[in-house]
């Protein structure tokens, strides 16, 4: 097989065999296909898209570039969700502990902030000691003895994503939706788990913009995952507005504590509720979705979500007095208050803008090599639907270094539309995609 035949096909529109695309992947891995062939070939992708045989053999040599998780040793089901990410989604800390506490198994691979979204390790190492960096070793104790791990990918798992991704973000193949959809599969699928929710994002925070592209993206990585084996299931939800009222690391830490409390506001709950009911089902332990969502709801409410919670803060190196009091956490030094300057409704929220406000103050990160703040982010008081005065606190901005407070500050201006038209209320569920 010779790269440049693959690449005149592609860019032909032609469709390529198992073998061809196996070739290519495990050659560039290795490092015996150059950048500027595998940059054509990308761009090829990204114009012609890839039929969903091609799709799944993409994805297959990507998942089988490393090594595949098995978990001979647990004897529950293992199932995970994985979101396609936004501002104050959080959903990963309640929901991992909640399922397992309802008797399924979660060994979930998360991954980091960039841009306006945030990311679940993140969030975590906000806990003081938290290890995201487990050996495979402790990350299958931890496994065997609490069913649950939150750790980070490593170099052994998928690394055609890893240098496949890099390659994408240099030649402006990012957008592409068989690529995001393999890049995203093959990272969870190497997880070995049997079943797989996906929460997939749009609105004015998410990466897919509008419902028909969220809608593409949902049915093809729902896709990949029934045509791999792995029982897959899709929800399409709302990102037009913040999750929860909490954006920045330890911040959303709290309000995730407060869900496992029963305590947590109505939207993460909620999320909570139903993804984790699809992951019951998924798992065999529940009859149906309205079944999980009761077990799921009732280990919010009697404590043992929040148990589990604590054990695997334990177990992962973490201070679990911390879940218990959260005023352990990093708070930042000063609170500033950023007020309405006109009476309305709160219209509507350019959510990537108010995560960017996040972003500036040291909640995320512009280029993953820049550093966090575990303490910094958003306490959002008012969000689409609310009605506001002139002077009433629509945000509270918790900063440590001032500098960029300005730049934060016309970031929300930018994401706050008041006008005088009260929104309809819209449902965070938009469909299911199975
Ligand atoms: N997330 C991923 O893991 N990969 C993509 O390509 C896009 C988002």
């Amino acid at each position: 097989v010779r790269t440049i035949d693959l690449i005149q096909a592609k860019r032909d529109g032609k469709h390529l065999g198992d073998d061809a695309i196996r070739f290519v992947i495990d050659a560039y891995t290795r490092g015996e296909v150059p950048d500027y062939q595998m940059s054509a070939l990308l761009m090829a992708v990204y114009f012609q898209g890839m039929a969903p045989e091609e799709l799944t053999a993409w994805t297959r040599a990507m998942l089988h570039s490393g090594t595949v998780l098995s978990w001979p040793e647990v004897e529950r089901t293992c199932v995970d969700k994985h979101s396609t990410g936004g501002v104050g989604d959080k959903i990963s800390l309640p929901l991992a502990p909640a399922v397992v506490a309802c008797g399924g198994a979660v060994p979930m691979v998360s991954g980091r902030g960039l841009g306006h979204t945030g990311g679940t390790l993140d969030k975590l190492e906000s806990i003081p000691g938290f290890r995201v960096r487990l050996s495979l070793e402790e990350t299958r104790r931890v496994m065997r003895e609490l069913g649950c791990v939150l750790i980070g990918q490593t170099d052994e798992i998928a690394p055609a994503d890893r240098k496949l991704y890099a390659l994408r973000d240099a030649t402006s193949t990012v957008e592409s939706i068989p690529l995001i959809a393999s890049s995203i599969m093959s990272k969870k699928l190497a997880e070995g788990v049997s079943g797989l929710v996906l929460d997939v994002k749009t609105g004015s925070g998410a990466f897919m913009r509008t419902r028909e592209r969220a809608q593409e993206l949902a049915a093809t990585l729902v896709g990949i995952g029934n045509g791999m084996g792995t029982r897959t299931v899709a929800w399409i939800t709302r990102m037009d507005r913040p999750l929860g009222r909490l954006v920045g690391n330890a911040l959303e830490v709290v309000e995730s504590i407060a869900t496992l409390r029963g305590e947590g506001p109505e939207d993460i709950t909620a999320l909570t509720e139903v993804l984790g009911a699809e992951m019951l089902v998924l798992a065999g332990v529940a009859a149906d979705v309205e079944d999980g969502r009761a077990r799921i709801a009732a280990s919010l409410r009697d404590g043992s979500a929040l148990d589990v919670f604590r054990r695997m803060v334990a177990a992962q190196g973490g201070d679990p007095r911390s879940v218990d009091d959260t005023t352990l956490l990093p708070t930042a030094r000063d609170k500033v208050v950023f007020a309405s300057t006109r009476a309305g409704w709160v219209e509507a929220i350019d959510t990537a803008e108010l995560g960017r406000a996040g972003m500036v103050l040291g909640a995320g990160r512009a280029t993953a090599e820049d550093a966090i703040d575990p303490a910094v982010g958003l306490e959002v008081l008012a969000t689409t639907g609310d009605r506001v005065e002139v002077g009433d606190p629509l945000v509270v901005l918790h900063v440590n270094d001032r500098r960029n407070l300005d730049w934060a500050t016309r970031l929300l201006e930018g994401a706050y539309r008041i006008g005088q038209a009260q929104p309809a209320h819209v449902d965070l569920f938009l469909e299911r995609v199975s």
